[in-house]
């Protein structure tokens, strides 16, 4: 796999299938075939196989998938069989909902802190991590070896603090904040908009009405039709 460019694409998937074959674990499955993973998935078999062929190919003919090794596999893909040291700025509605999700911990995501700029909430303590106010957040990170972070306020504030985060040692921004950061190449970010996804759902449901609509209205013309 060393060296290998994987797809965009197919990291895109790679969630999924590690969440399936997580699932499969637990009901005590041990081998799938690329067909069984396809209709548990609903994605083609062919897919699978290419996507997982990706990192060598961990099937074999007449046995499929040991559904243990590819999903340890694809945790070390992910990097997620180690530990990530992360902080939340804002927090405020999201942050805090974030920072209470405990499923986090699970993939190795530990949240070191949460910052907020409110003396409001500065002191208070959201599952056991304490709100703490902007002004040691350098020496936290490095304190902590803190390589993550989630960025949960304004979109007004957000460059402003990426460049203090990145300053400070942080390689990875989590954004929630509806703006584009402009970070250094050493730098990655990934933006999370849940509006785009329910304009997403906005645009798929719609579709799907408006073609109901047309194909009922045709049948109501041909019945219309057929009747004279
Ligand atoms: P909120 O107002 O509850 O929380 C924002 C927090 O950021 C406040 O507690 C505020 O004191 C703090 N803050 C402001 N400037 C700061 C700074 N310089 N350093 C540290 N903390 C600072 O807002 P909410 O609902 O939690 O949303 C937070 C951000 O996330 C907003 O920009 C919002 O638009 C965005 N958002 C994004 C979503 C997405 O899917 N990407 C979904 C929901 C909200």
């Amino acid at each position: 796999m060393e060296g290998r460019e994987i797809s965009k694409a197919v990291i895109t998937r790679l969630p999924r299938y590690y969440r399936y074959l997580g699932e499969l674990l637990d009901s005590g499955v041990e081998r799938i075939s690329s067909n069984e993973l396809s209709t548990r998935m609903k994605v083609t078999a062919s897919q699978i196989r290419q996507d997982l062929n990706n990192f060598g190919g961990f099937g074999q003919q007449g046995y499929g998938y040991n559904v243990k090794y590819l999903h340890t596999e694809i945790a070390k893909i992910l990097g997620i069989d180690r530990q990530h040291n992360l902080i939340i700025v804002g927090a405020g509605n999201l942050g805090q909902a974030i920072a209470n999700y405990a499923n986090f911990e699970k993939r190795g995501f530990i949240i070191k802190g949460m910052f907020d700029i409110n003396p409001r909430l500065i002191g208070l303590v959201v599952r056991g991590i304490e709100i703490r106010g902007g002004d040691d957040l350098e020496q936290f990170i490095a304190d902590n070896d803190v390589q993550m972070a989630a960025l949960t306020i304004p979109k007004t504030k957000a460059p402003e603090i990426a460049d203090r985060l990145v300053n400070a040692g942080i390689k990875a921004i989590w954004n929630f904040a509806h703006v584009d950061l402009n970070v250094p190449d050493d730098v990655v970010v990934e933006n999370v908009h849940l509006s785009e996804s329910l304009m997403r759902l906005s645009y798929r449901v719609c579709s799907m009405q408006d073609r109901l609509a047309q194909e009922k209205e045709k049948l109501n013309a041909k019945q219309e039709k057929d009747f004279k």
